[in-house]
This record gives C-alpha cells, structure tokens and sequence, in this order.
C-alpha cells in the first residue's frame, strides 16, 4: 500500500484518462492520493474531486510562480473552507523559488507568510515548494515557527537540495518527500539524502504529471508510478519494498493528520 502525497490530477493532462488513471493507481497499490493546489483555480478543483472520490484529498495553495495571487482576503476564504471540508487536509504548495519564478522576491516571500499563517490559524500541515532559495525559506519557518519539542507539520516536497540541508530539516521535524527524480541515474545528490533520511522523515509522491520516474521518462506520470519511487527507495536504503511501503504511508498518515 502507498501513498502518493503530491499530485495534480485536476490539470487538463487528466482530462482524457482520468479514470484510466484511478484504475491503475488502485492496481499499483496506491490507496490515496492528495492533489495538491497550485493557485485558486487547481485548489477548487483538488477539493471538487476530493468530494467527487473516496480515496482522493486536497489541499488549498498558492505556487510562488502564481504568489501575487494570495490575498489577505483570499486566506480569509480558505479558511472558512477548511473548517467546513475535512478532505482539505493541508496548506501549499507555497514557498520560495528563485530558480524559475518570476514573481520578485518579495512577492513570494510575503505570499509564503501568509499561507504559512493560514496553516497555524486552522491547524493543518504546509506543504513547502523550495528551489535554489534553501536559506530563505528556511530562515521564514523559523521565524513562524518555534521547534521546542518536534514540530511534525512541515513537508518540503520533492526535496531536491543538499544533504547537509536536509540534515537542517530533519533536525527541526520537517519531513522530505521523494518524486521519481530518485531514480534518475544522475541524481546521485538526492539518492544521498534518500539513503540518510530517518526512517520516519520521508514520504513519496510523484508531482503528476510532472517528473516520471525513469522506466517511463519522457512520459506523462501518474499516481501508480510512485511505486517506482518507493521501488528505489528501498534500492538505495537497502531494505524491503514492503517496508517502504509501511514507513512511508505511515509517515503520510500521521503528517496529514485528517486523512486517517
Ligand atoms: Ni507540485
């Protein structure tokens, strides 16, 4: 059994075979599926399907790539959704990236402030998007946060930086979450960080459509194929597949807490 904890299954990539896709998903094993929001459109959709199918979820955010878009206002909203829907069951994605965004900045800084908010005010866990601005998105959680004890409400997905950096989250509660880029055989940096992470501060997913794993590169992904992540996993960690599965839908059970 596996989770897949980050998933886009409302873009328009879906439209055709979208329960094609359910179908295999359930064959790989793969009993739920968050799909995460990316800005206000994909987030009423995610809670759309989440109402629509049994073993879908959603979560509610802004990409710093759309940051303009969070308003006070619109967190105003969101938060009198989520107190209403326990299928939205965490807040993101949200977060910095200098790498491809354009939005300056501060734009996005502000932006990840108040989903970060948000997610405190309603007591939901934040799923954090982060490219080539480790410092900076690191130095606001701390800001909003404070790590007495282990705060466990903290994801950064697709964790693509270094394992020193990774060390620094793990250190503070804040899990990283694999997609299929583990098992691309240049990715020998995040295979490190796959291979060190506690056995309680990873999870998988696979950011479909994006980022197939390497058996279907070049391909549309899709929810099954987070088998292949956890496959890799096992690989490189050198334990049973059986137990990847485990760890990691337990990991993604107890972070999302309302999806038990
Ligand atoms: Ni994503």
């Amino acid at each position: 059994m596996l989770i897949d904890t980050h998933a886009h299954l409302m873009f328009h990539e879906f439209d055709e075979n979208f329960e094609d896709v359910l179908s295999k998903a359930k064959e790989a094993g793969v009993i739920k599926i968050i799909n995460i929001g990316c800005d206000v459109k994909s987030s009423e959709d995610a809670v759309l399907l989440s109402q629509k199918y049994e073993n879908l979820y959603a979560t509610l955010g802004i990409h710093p790539y759309d940051a303009v878009l969070a308003t006070n206002d619109l967190m105003e909203e969101w938060k009198k959704l989520i107190s209403e829907n326990k299928k939205i069951v965490g807040i993101g994605e949200c977060g910095l990236d200098y790498c491809k965004a354009e939005v300056p900045k501060d734009v996005q800084k502000n932006a990840f402030r108040l989903q970060i908010d948000l997610a405190k005010s309603v007591n939901v866990p934040l799923v954090v998007h982060c490219r080539d601005a480790y410092e900076d998105c690191l130095e606001i959680l701390d800001e909003k946060f404070s790590f007495d004890g282990k705060y466990v409400g903290i994801v950064f997905h697709c964790y693509s930086g270094t394992l020193d950096f990774a060390k620094k989250l793990w250190d503070r509660g804040i899990i990283t979450s694999f997609t299929g880029i583990v098992t691309y055989p240049s990715a020998k940096e995040m295979q490190e960080v796959a291979k060190n992470a506690p056995m309680d501060m990873f999870m998988v997913e696979t950011d479909s459509p994006y980022l197939a794993p390497q058996k279907f590169r070049g391909k549309m992904n899709q929810p099954a194929y987070v088998a292949e992540t956890a496959m890799k996993i096992a690989e490189i960690k050198d334990i049973s597949y059986e137990e990847v599965c485990e760890k990691s839908t337990e990991n993604a059970k107890r972070f999302f807490e309302r999806m038990k």
